[in-house]
């Protein structure tokens, strides 16, 4: 098809004639003020529209972009451990959890009631990157050496305080010192989850003991111990995540873990590992 384009735009006329090129007929004008009459290339009408038309209209306003959902797959053939964090959360929680956000990496924070308050956002973003919100009772008792009352006190308690900030409540607990009485087998309704590599780290306070504590002795299966209320954890943890990742280590939660190991975990039973 034949094209007449009525040019008087300097700034467009170069482009005029390049586009114009191979289906050159002649020019009327000055190069200044072109006018151009050719065989119109095969292009789209489209392509073709914005050289005779005024600068372009401002773009609309980008729509907002939507957040891929985080989705992490776990395969059970391959190893896996749970690092979990007790007694927190504490000052350096929040670097922590950059650390397992970045490496897309999982853990299990057993916390306890009375320091929930302090960091609601922490505990938020724990749940929205894929980690375990759990219990260590609301202040840390020997939870052994209590009563039926007792024992529910503390839990309730704790559970009260997950749900103001997260809307539930915890599905696993951790009791203080590890110490596990009839009492609470029968009382505490939750599974009561141990560890099998006790890194020592509130008695080190050493980064290094810690990590190399958990690189000689890590295996499938294993649950992890540390404290992430102490700056040197916290120091560990991040040196350690992408330490085990490398080893082939996926990182995982507690739960995740059972589930993967087709473990369902009861209520009053307690597990070391798996
Ligand atoms: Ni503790």
């Amino acid at each position: 098809a034949l094209m007449k384009l009525g040019m008087d735009r300097d700034d467009v006329s170069v482009e005029v004639l390049e586009r114009a090129k191979s289906g050159f007929l002649g020019i009327g004008s000055s190069p200044a003020k072109v006018k151009v009459t050719y065989e119109a290339p095969d292009e789209p009408e489209e392509a073709r529209v914005p050289i005779v038309e005024e600068a372009p209209a401002a773009e609309e306003p980008a729509e907002p972009v939507e957040e891929e959902p985080y989705v992490r797959v776990i395969d059970p053939a391959a190893p896996m451990v749970a690092l979990t964090f007790d007694d927190g959360p504490g000052k350096r929680t929040g670097e922590l959890l950059d650390a397992l956000e970045e490496h897309r990496a999982h853990a299990t924070f057993f916390m306890l009631g009375k320091s929930m308050g302090a960091y609601p956002n922490e505990i938020k973003r724990m749940k929205k990157i894929g980690c375990e919100t759990a219990s260590h009772s609301y202040d840390h008792p020997n939870l052994s050496k209590m009563d039926e009352t007792g024992i529910r006190d503390q839990v309730d308690r704790t559970d009260q305080k997950l749900s103001e900030i997260i809307g539930e409540g915890a599905s696993l607990i951790r009791p203080p010192y590890g110490a596990i009485s009839d009492t609470m087998k029968a009382s505490v309704g939750m599974p009561m989850i141990l560890w099998n590599i006790d890194t020592l780290d509130w008695k080190t306070r050493n980064a290094e003991a810690t990590v190399n504590t958990v690189m000689e002795s890590v295996k499938d299966g294993d649950i992890i111990l540390m404290h992430d209320i102490h700056t040197e954890s916290v120091d560990a943890a991040v040196e350690l995540i992408p330490k085990l990742i490398d080893a082939g280590f996926q990182l995982v939660t507690v739960s995740e873990m059972a589930a993967a190991k087709g473990i369902v975990l009861e209520n009053g039973k307690s597990y070391t590992d798996f």
